[in-house]
Parts: structure tokens; sequence; C-alpha cells
């Protein structure tokens, strides 16, 4: 009895050890071979406005290829397209393409190799007068609000490409011309990843090679109003076929990001399957200065899911779909019921989106807290088990005093 006591205790610790080991060691391998391109073939006389481009990064993996494509012509966009082929390559039919980015003049040939393709379009910034301190849009009246800045008319200033060994990022920064737009501007940095890890920076999102990120800042814009807050619209395009939903996750370690127990997953899934094949992820924090220390962080909250009728003003997403594609769309507000803080404090705020494929990575518990768990739940058991050894040990020698002289 007591020796299965005990062999039970002994597993029950194995068990505990094996999963912590397994957090610790579910590092994911997988690489892709990244490489960046600007403009892919583009020739004179065909040229594009100026500071617009159209950034091409392919993900090489084994028998597999992730295209990401970033381009400004109207609104911004990041295309994801997957194939399963290592020779698949991206085709731009450049004077269809800037004219009037007819059907087709963005295409990722052999057209039979791809397997999923969806695209993040951001629409538009919207600005409201937050009278009310509730810092939620759906609650405020729509008199409140101003007129939008289209992203589709934005004036883009060059842009900056850093390639490394291990990360490949592109910034691209654009304003209205307008006089609220005279010092400030709105840009997008797109990292794209060889393998898996986070940034250092604050949400500190995980990453994999089946992903890319999005930093998306608003700087210097003069606020229309001295209870400014904003809004950013972006739409999600897609094939039919498939359906789309936000699922919120919530985890007990906010180690990466600081007082952030959420993460949400705008997940795309084919209707007759339950299995995610491609995902939006963010994390409910905005941050309200370039280097934001802990009291910069701002929540942020998502309106629901809403079907668009009309496909979004981006030269990607018009040349690439043809046919009929889904197109849904939300907002994410920045702030938080009765924030003292608005926008016209620190004229910044900036907020982080991961777009991928597969599963969305998921944090698994940091080293801290598996040592923590381990101390919580190994010393109590540690104590079990010591103790039932004693009580073991000492029932065997009562038993052997007993029973001895009649052996
Ligand atoms: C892709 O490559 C891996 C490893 O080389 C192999 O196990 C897998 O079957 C391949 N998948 C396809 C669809 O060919
Ligand atoms: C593109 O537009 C220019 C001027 O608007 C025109 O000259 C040219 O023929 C057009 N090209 C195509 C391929 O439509
Ligand atoms: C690639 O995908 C297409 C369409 O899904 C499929 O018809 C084809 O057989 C696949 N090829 C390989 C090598 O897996
Ligand atoms: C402020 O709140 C009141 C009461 O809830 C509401 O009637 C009013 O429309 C709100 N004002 C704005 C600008 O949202
Ligand atoms: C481009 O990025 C580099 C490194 O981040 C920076 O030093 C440089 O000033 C940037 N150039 C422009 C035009 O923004
Ligand atoms: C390469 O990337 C790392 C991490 O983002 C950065 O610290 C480093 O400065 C980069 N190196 C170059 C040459 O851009
Ligand atoms: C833009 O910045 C300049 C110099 O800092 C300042 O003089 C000007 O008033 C600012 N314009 C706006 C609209 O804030
Ligand atoms: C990334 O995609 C490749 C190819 O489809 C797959 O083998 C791998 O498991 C994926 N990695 C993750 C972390 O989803
Ligand atoms: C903003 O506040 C200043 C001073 O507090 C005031 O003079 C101005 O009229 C306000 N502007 C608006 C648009 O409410
Ligand atoms: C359902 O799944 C099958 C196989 O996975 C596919 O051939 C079919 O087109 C799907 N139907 C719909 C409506 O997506
Ligand atoms: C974003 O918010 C604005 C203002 O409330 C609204 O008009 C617009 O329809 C919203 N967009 C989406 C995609 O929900």
């Amino acid at each position: 009895m007591s020796r299965f006591k005990v062999n039970f205790i002994f597993s029950v610790l194995f068990v505990v050890f094996g999963v912590a080991l397994g957090f610790l060691g579910n590092g994911d391998k997988f690489r892709r071979k990244v490489t960046v391109e600007l403009n892919p073939g583009l020739k004179p006389p065909s040229s594009l406005p100026p500071g617009v481009a159209l950034v091409h990064a392919r993900g090489l993996g084994l028998n597999d290829t992730l295209h990401f494509v970033l381009c400004n012509l109207g609104a911004p966009a990041l295309l994801l397209v997957h194939t399963n082929s290592t020779e698949s390559a991206v085709q731009v039919t450049w004077p269809a393409f800037i004219n009037r980015s007819s059907p087709g003049s963005l295409r990722v040939a052999p057209e039979s190799s791809v397997t999923y393709s969806s695209a993040l379009v951001f629409t538009r910034i919207w600005e409201y007068d937050d009278v009310n301190n509730t810092a939620d849009p759906q609650e405020t009246a729509e008199s409140s609000f101003y007129s939008p800045y289209e992203l589709q008319n934005f004036i883009w200033s060059d842009l900056n490409t850093t390639a490394n060994q291990s990360d490949h990022v592109i910034t691209l920064c654009g304003r209205e011309n307008t006089e609220s737009f005279a010092n400030g501007s709105l840009c997008l940095r797109l990292s794209v990843f060889e393998s898996a890890g986070r940034d250092r920076a604050w949400p500190s999102l995980l990453h994999n090679s089946n992903s890319s990120q999005l930093h998306v800042w608003l700087d210097g814009l003069t606020p229309r109003g001295n209870l400014s807050r904003f809004a950013l619209e972006f739409q999600s395009v897609g094939d039919s076929g498939f359906q789309g939903r936000v699922d919120v996750r919530s985890s007990i370690d906010d180690e990466y990001t600081p007082s952030i127990f959420k993460v949400f997953d705008w997940v795309s899934l084919p209707l007759n399957s339950s299995s995610v094949w491609g995902f939006s992820q963010w994390k409910p924090v905005a941050y309200r200065k370039p280097e934001p220390v802990f009291e910069d962080a701002t929540p942020c909250r998502h309106s629901p899911l809403v079907p668009v009728s009309r496909i979004p003003q981006s030269a990607a997403v018009r040349a690439y779909f043809t046919h009929e594609p889904q197109v849904r769309g939300l907002n994410i507000s920045f702030g938080v019921d009765k924030d003292p803080v608005h926008y016209s404090d620190t004229r910044h705020i900036s907020w982080t989106v991961l777009m991928g494929m597969g599963d969305p990575p998921a944090d698994s518990f940091s080293t801290l807290i598996i040592i923590i768990m381990a101390v919580g739940l190994g010393t109590p058991l540690a104590i079990i088990i010591v103790g039932g050894v004693f009580v073991c040990v000492r029932k065997r020698m009562t038993r052997a005093s007993v029973y001895e002289p009649i052996n």
C-alpha cells in the first residue's frame, strides 16, 4: 500500500517536471530563409508615385514558400500568400497595376501552388471628441466624430529598409496634406522573421517564421479637439469559403507585456472545418511614448467584427484578389473609461499586430513562472514524499520488531 503511494508520488513528480521541461524546451526550431526585394521587375517607363513602393519578402521553407507583400499604393496593405512550392514567384504587370490596379496584375505564380492568401489593410484613422470620457467610439454620439483620415489619400516619404541576418525591417511613414498633419505622421514598420523569437520592445509579442509583425504609430498629429481620442480601422481580406472570429486567450503570466493578461486572435478558418489557417494577433495595449515606461501603457479595445461590402482602396488587394473576396473590418480604439490622459498630452500612440498563417503563436510559461510553479508544487510534494517515506520506514520497523520474535 505505502509502496504504491510512494510510486504514485514519484510519478506525479515526474509528470510535473516533465511538463515544466516541456514548457522550457518547446522552442520552435523551424526556420525560413528570408529575402526582401523592392518593386520586383519594375522598369522604366513604368514608375510608382513618390514614396510608394511594393516590398516583397519571401520566406523559403523546405518545401513551401511564404510571401509577404507590403504596398502603399492606395491604403497600405500587407498581403500574405502561402504556396506549397519552393519555386513560386510574385509577378507584377506594372502598367496595369499602377494605372488601375486591374485584377490579376499582381499574381503569385504558379497559381496552382497557392494554398492560402489573406491581406490586412489599414483603411482609416477615426478621431472623436471624448466629452463623456468613455474612450469607446461605440458609445460616442456620431456628432462627436471628426471626418476620418483616409489612408488611401496619404502622401508617403521614402521607405526605410534595414535588413539583417535575423530580421528584416521596412518602415513607411505617411501623412495627409492638411494642417493637422503639419508635424504629424503615421508610420508602419514591418518586420519579417526567419525564426521564432520576440521583440525586446513592448508588447514583445511572440513571433515565428510563419508570421510577420506590423508596428503602427501616430506621432505629432495636432488633435482637432482638446479631448480627442483615436481609433484605427483595419480590414481583413480573404478568399470566400473562410469565416472569421476574434478569440481571446488569458494568461496568468504578464512577464513579457507588463499588466497585460490577454491576447486577441482574429482567426480565419474554412467554413467546414475548425482548423485555423491564418490569423492577426494583438494584445490590448498601446503605448503613449516612443520609448515607453510602465505608465505610458494604455489599454485598447476592439469593436465587433463587421462585414464590409466594398473591397478596400488598396492596389495590392484589388490587383491580387480576382474572385469576389470576403472583407471584414474592425476598429481598435485607444484609451479606457475615465482615462485622464488624452492624445494631446503626449501626441504619440503606438500599437502592434502580428499576421501569419497556421495557428497563432501562444506564450508558454516563462522560466521564472516555471521555477515558481516548481517550487510551489515541488515543496509540498517533497514534504509528502519525505513524510511518506518516513511513515513507511517506521511502519516497517515496528512491524519488524513485532514479528521478529515469532520468526
Ligand atoms: C515537406 O518536407 C518535409 C521534410 O523534408 C517532409 O517530411 C514533408 O512530407 C514534406 N511535405 C510535403 C507536403 O511535401
Ligand atoms: C496608363 O495610363 C497612362 C496615362 O494615364 C496611359 O498613357 C497608359 O496607356 C496607361 N497604361 C495602361 C497599361 O493602361
Ligand atoms: C499544392 O497545392 C495544390 C492546391 O492545394 C495541390 O493541388 C497540389 O497537389 C499541391 N502540391 C504539392 C506538391 O503538395
Ligand atoms: C454622453 O452621454 C450621454 C448619456 O449617456 C449621451 O446621451 C450623449 O450622447 C453622450 N455624448 C456624446 C458626445 O457621446
Ligand atoms: C532609416 O533608418 C535608420 C536606422 O533605423 C535611421 O538611422 C535613418 O535615420 C532612417 N532614415 C530615414 C530617412 O528615416
Ligand atoms: C540587426 O538587428 C538587431 C536586432 O534588431 C539590431 O540590434 C542591430 O543593430 C541590427 N544590425 C544592423 C547592422 O542593422
Ligand atoms: C509644427 O512645428 C513647428 C516647429 O516646431 C511649429 O512652429 C508649428 O506651429 C507646428 N505646427 C502645428 C500645426 O502644430
Ligand atoms: C510553419 O509552417 C511550416 C510549413 O507549413 C510548418 O511545417 C511549421 O510547423 C509552421 N510552424 C509553426 C510554428 O506554425
Ligand atoms: C481647448 O482648451 C483651451 C484651453 O483650455 C480652450 O481655450 C479651447 O477653446 C479648447 N478648444 C476646444 C476645441 O475645445
Ligand atoms: C469542405 O472541405 C473539403 C475538403 O476539405 C473541400 O473540398 C470543400 O471545398 C470544402 N467545402 C467548403 C464549402 O469549404
Ligand atoms: C469604425 O468606427 C467608425 C466610427 O464609429 C464607424 O463609422 C465605422 O463603421 C467603424 N468601422 C468598422 C470596420 O467597424
